[in-house]
């Protein structure tokens, strides 16, 4: 039987080859003119002022983080239900991570968890748009506004998600997004940072490049401590192999979680999170709640059909570990979510088989209850 993967690449071989081919012809396979021509196209898609390639989404919240002026004696909100990659973020920045409770129906920051864990160190918030969903950014903004602090939205599994016709990653001061294999675009690993700050743009673009502020009498001046974390054009490359499809990428996500929502008999113990595809929210992966996470895993395996299940909370990572004391949510959910395949490859035929035997085991499951 095919083996049904969870996600997959979907790199073009032909349109990559000749991007490719032509790095290699310029003989400059640092950030360079593809860089350039892949952040251009992703402003046009995004519809934000300021794009910056870099090396992952991690390295991104990093950067737009570093770029705010945030470290040591700051405080900055997380939600404790996200990949490590967003507490390893602001821990590298030496700023304290606040964890806050997340929502039942969505899986994003709850409001009043939100409000209650905002101090006077408070910096920024990073709001997480789970697998694309960020219905909560307008509540978010009115909160950071008013107690002003910044946002810095992880948008990692939301390119070209939108909330109300605009695109997630571009409400905060700055969103970081990834382009790591598992990405609607992957460029093997990366990253990259929106935002519609000048300021902000250009303190990024110094810090990934180690500190360089400006050429002076044919010498680079470095003015402050920075990295390497830039972009590379043979990356470039196979991200704008994808980038010239992404219309149908998107529609072929679209069209797989709505495959999921109406054909899985969903039930008090499988409930697929709702998308609002009305007013352009793109579910990169569908998720779903899930009482017997475990055992359907193990199950749809047997089947040759791979799920992923969640990341365990924040709060229960050894670096992180603290108890659940006001994160009831994230404690109930813990081991109860689960995404189904969400590959760009997905057939009808695979998507049924999926359905298929997701039913049946809760068929199977309820005989025994
Ligand atoms: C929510 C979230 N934040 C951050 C990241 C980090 O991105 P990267 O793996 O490109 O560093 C990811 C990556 O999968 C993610 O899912």
């Amino acid at each position: 039987m095919k083996k049904i993967k969870f996600t997959e690449p979907k790199i073009n071989l032909t349109s990559s080859t000749k991007y490719i081919k032509k790095t290699i012809s310029n003989n400059f396979p640092n950030e360079g003119e593809l860089t350039r021509l892949l952040e251009k196209k992703i402003k046009n898609i995004l519809k934000v002022k300021y794009v910056t390639l870099t090396t992952s989404g991690t390295s991104a919240i990093y950067l737009a983080l570093k770029a705010s002026g945030i470290g040591k004696n700051d405080e900055v909100i997380i939600p404790n239900i996200t990949f490590p990659a967003t507490a390893n973020a602001v821990n590298m920045t030496g700023a304290k991570i606040i964890l806050v409770d997340i929502s039942k129906d969505n899986l994003l920051i709850d409001l009043q968890s939100l409000k209650k864990k905002i101090t006077k160190k408070t910096k920024a918030i990073i709001p997480v748009h789970i697998s694309g969903r960020g219905t909560n950014i307008k509540e978010i903004l009115k909160i950071a506004k008013k107690n002003k602090i910044r946002v810095i939205e992880d948008a990692a599994e939301a390119f070209g998600s939108k909330f109300k016709g605009k695109s997630l990653g571009s409400f905060g001061n700055c969103g970081c997004f990834s382009f790591a294999p598992n990405k609607i675009i992957t460029t093997g690993q990366g990253g990259l940072i929106i935002t519609n700050d000048k300021k902000i743009y250009l303190k990024i673009n110094q810090l990934k490049d180690q500190g360089r502020t400006k050429v002076l009498n044919n010498r680079n001046i470095y003015s402050y401590r920075g990295f390497n974390f830039k972009f590379t054009d043979v990356q470039a490359g196979i991200g704008l192999a994808q980038i010239n499809d992404f219309k149908a990428r998107k529609n072929k996500l679209i069209s797989i979680y709505r495959f999921y929502k109406k054909n899985i008999s969903e039930n008090i113990n499988f409930k697929l999170f709702d998308f609002d595809l009305k007013n352009g929210e793109l579910p990169l992966w569908t998720d779903a709640y899930c009482n017997y996470v475990d055992e359907l895993f193990l199950f749809l395996k047997k089947k040759n059909i791979n799920c992923r299940c969640f990341w365990h909370p924040i709060n229960t990572l050894p670096p992180y570990k603290k108890k659940f004391k006001d994160l009831s949510n994230s404690k109930s959910l813990n081991n109860k979510l689960m995404w189904l395949p969400s590959s760009l490859y997905l057939s009808e035929k695979d998507l049924k088989i999926i359905c298929y035997y997701i039913n049946i085991f809760f068929k199977k499951k309820y005989k025994f209850l």
